[in-house]
């Protein structure tokens, strides 16, 4: 068990066997909590491919632990063949990049006769260990704007999220529930709204599951009646995480994202992205031009997994060769973002917003 609230991981190297990196099977929960082992390095492509993981810190992680893999069993030349097929792997996240580039980087000042595999674990752990103080980093800001809200109203802060930007989606805490948990800590009545998010439904079996793990009060909807609870005064504020976000602040989330910010921006209500800044592509500008936006299997669209007697199953909800479409990201014009919850506090979606925070990107 990788452990329950601030002990929780989502990746862990096997404590009985450096050779194995233990995961959580996410195509389970709710239903199931069940344990995967990777051994090779396409043990962690699969994982990636099969979203048995899936957000996108933990995508990067699993990339970074994959190349640890690689190192352990093929040397130099298997880990970067590796670092090849992984990042044709999942197009819109950039933190599976960002980690590929930073695992690379460190092979680069190794000395020929340096131990590949120790130096790679190190940075998978480096990588594990800062996501977890970046989350904590954008809960406590986060954190902010529910206490401003808090003190503004009486009864629940009644916050609305997309998909799963939480503590399944990185290490632990999560981007957009990381606010959310701290809020819990100090007893701030809060109340989550969640997103089922088809196609994959990571609202329903992933960030219900965790929530509720947590004690967290929420309640599920169906992805259209975010904009229906808006106009009725039902939600304070919305946080959702994000795949990509350009040096302008554009965001790449889950499809369906943009019309949750083109709700709130008609009913005047706080729109708000949680970001590590390991998402950040600041070589782009153009959101919807310059973002890729990954297509997936058909079937996601045309089944759905759930439980029956015990079993988890596949079913079919469509007539036979319907023509489908499975778009998995869409793009949130900066324009429509109030703001940017980043570890080092919160901006405008903008690119002087993100460079007073980031100086070192100023080019
Ligand atoms: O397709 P997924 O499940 O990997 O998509 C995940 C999301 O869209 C999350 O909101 C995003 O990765 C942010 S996770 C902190």
């Amino acid at each position: 068990m990788p452990g329950q609230g601030d002990d929780f991981r989502t990746i862990w190297l096997s404590p009985a066997d450096d050779a194995i990196v233990q995961i959580i099977d996410q195509r389970r929960l709710p239903h199931e909590y069940r344990e995967l082992e990777l051994r090779h390095w396409q043990d962690g492509l699969s994982a990636i491919n099969d979203m048995a993981v899936r957000g996108a810190p933990l995508i990067g992680a699993t990339a970074a632990w994959s190349l640890y893999l690689a190192a352990r069993t093929g040397g130099r030349s298997e880990t970067e063949r590796a670092a090849t097929e992984l990042l044709k792997s999942r197009p819109t996240a950039v933190n599976l990049a960002w980690a590929v580039k930073r695992v690379r980087r460190a092979m680069e000042s190794l000395p020929a006769d340096a131990d590949l595999a120790a130096a790679i674990r190190e940075e998978a752990e480096a990588i594990c260990n800062e996501d977890i103080d970046i989350s904590l980093g954008i809960g406590h800001h986060g954190l902010e704007l529910i206490r401003d809200i808090a003190r503004q109203k009486s009864g629940p802060v009644n916050i609305l999220t997309h998909c799963n930007a939480g503590a399944l989606a990185t290490i632990n805490w999560g981007t957009a529930t990381a606010p959310i948990y701290l809020a819990q800590k100090e007893a701030i009545d809060v109340h989550v709204w969640v997103d089922e998010t088809r196609p994959r439904n990571q609202g329903s079996q992933l960030t219900a599951w965790e929530l509720g793990q947590r004690g967290v009060s929420h309640t599920l909807i169906v992805d259209n009646a975010g904009g229906h609870l808006m106009q009725h005064g039902q939600v304070d504020l919305v946080i959702t995480g994000t795949d990509r976000t350009t040096r302008t602040g554009d965001v790449a989330n889950k499809i369906g994202t943009y019309l949750k910010a083109l709700a709130a921006h008609d009913n005047d209500i706080p729109f708000y992205v949680a970001l590590p800044s390991t998402t950040i592509d600041w070589d782009i500008r153009d959101g919807l031009q310059e973002i890729p936006i990954e297509q997936r299997d058909t079937r996601e669209v045309s089944h759905i997994v759930g439980e029956l007697d015990g079993r988890i199953v596949l079913v079919n909800t469509t007539a036979n060769n319907t023509p489908i479409s499975n778009y998995a990201f869409d793009v949130t014009p900066a324009r429509l973002v109030t703001g940017l919850i980043t570890e080092r506090g919160v901006c405008a979606a903008s690119e002087e917003g993100l460079l007073a925070l980031f100086p070192e990107h100023a080019s």
